[in-house]
């Protein structure tokens, strides 16, 4: 079977000044379906690149990249903001809320124009916040959560176009133990519904629900044991 996610010499390179940052520099990657991969890198090794890349959020210095067979890298804007709604959800470190809104409101906001009435965006909003456990908050606006509460949102607001693939940045880089456990449980059982997850982090305690990982380096995929040594390496810095 094809793999949901492919790529193909993928390079994303940056000029600042005279000098050009290969963020990535010639990644091969395939991903199947109903799969839940873990992207481990340290800062600066190109995860975040990464995900807008396959997100359609960037795009490529060169290399190819094909979602359900499709190729992201050759699509207009257009055909590629209406791909990203119907296939894909965002979790970013973040959260990204809209701070004037409330939960309810932030949830249904990607459904803004599905051209569905505004009582069945609501409806379908609150139902998410209730499978984040969150029911009892939706008038609350984001000051008034905490930072777990806001990632559930956001998990929720991830969730609103039943995409079949959702991506998270570091979802869990700004909380708290107890709440980024609770976050990773919740990205497992939409793992565990049929979606397929694609995590990039550096927070170890995200591999345990991995079906796959894949391992970055100075915006190389490198093997786990290089991984080990040349982060070890790094903590023995104090790094
Ligand atoms: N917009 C940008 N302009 C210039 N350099 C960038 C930009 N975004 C990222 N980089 C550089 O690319 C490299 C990879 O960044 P990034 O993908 O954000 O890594 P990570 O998410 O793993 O921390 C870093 O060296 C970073 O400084
Ligand atoms: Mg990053």
């Amino acid at each position: 079977m094809t793999p949901l996610i492919q790529v193909a010499g993928l390079k994303r390179h940056y000029q600042m000044g005279g000098t050009t940052v290969r963020a990535l520099d010639g990644v091969d990657i395939e991903i199947p379906a109903h799969t839940f991969t873990v992207v481990m890198g340290p800062s600066g090794s190109g995860k975040s690149s990464l995900l807008y890349l396959l997100g359609g959020l960037d795009r490529p210095t060169a290399g190819e990249i094909s979602i359900n067979g499709e190729r992201l890298d050759q699509m207009d804007e257009n055909a590629l903001a209406l791909f990203r709604r119907k296939m894909m959800g965002f979790i970013f470190q973040s959260f990204n809320l809209v701070s004037s809104m409330s939960a309810m409101e932030n949830v249904a906001f990607p459904m803004q124009f599905s051209g569905i009435p505004v009582m069945e965006r609501n409806q379908k909003s609150l139902q998410l916040l209730g499978q984040v456990g969150l029911a009892d908050r939706s008038g609350h606006t984001p000051s008034e959560l905490s930072g777990g509460q806001q990632q559930r949102v956001a998990v929720a607001r991830a969730l609103i176009n039943d995409p079949q693939l959702v991506f998270a940045d570091e979802p869990t880089g700004n909380l708290d133990t107890a709440s980024g456990v609770t976050v990773m449980q919740l990205l497992s059982d939409l793992h565990k519904s049929g979606r397929t997850v694609l995590v990039v982090t550096h927070d170890q305690r995200m591999t345990r629900f991995a079906t796959h990982k894949i391992f970055l380096l100075d915006g190389h995929i490198v093997s786990e044991e290089e991984y080990k040594s040349a982060t070890l390496a790094l903590d023995n810095q104090g790094e």
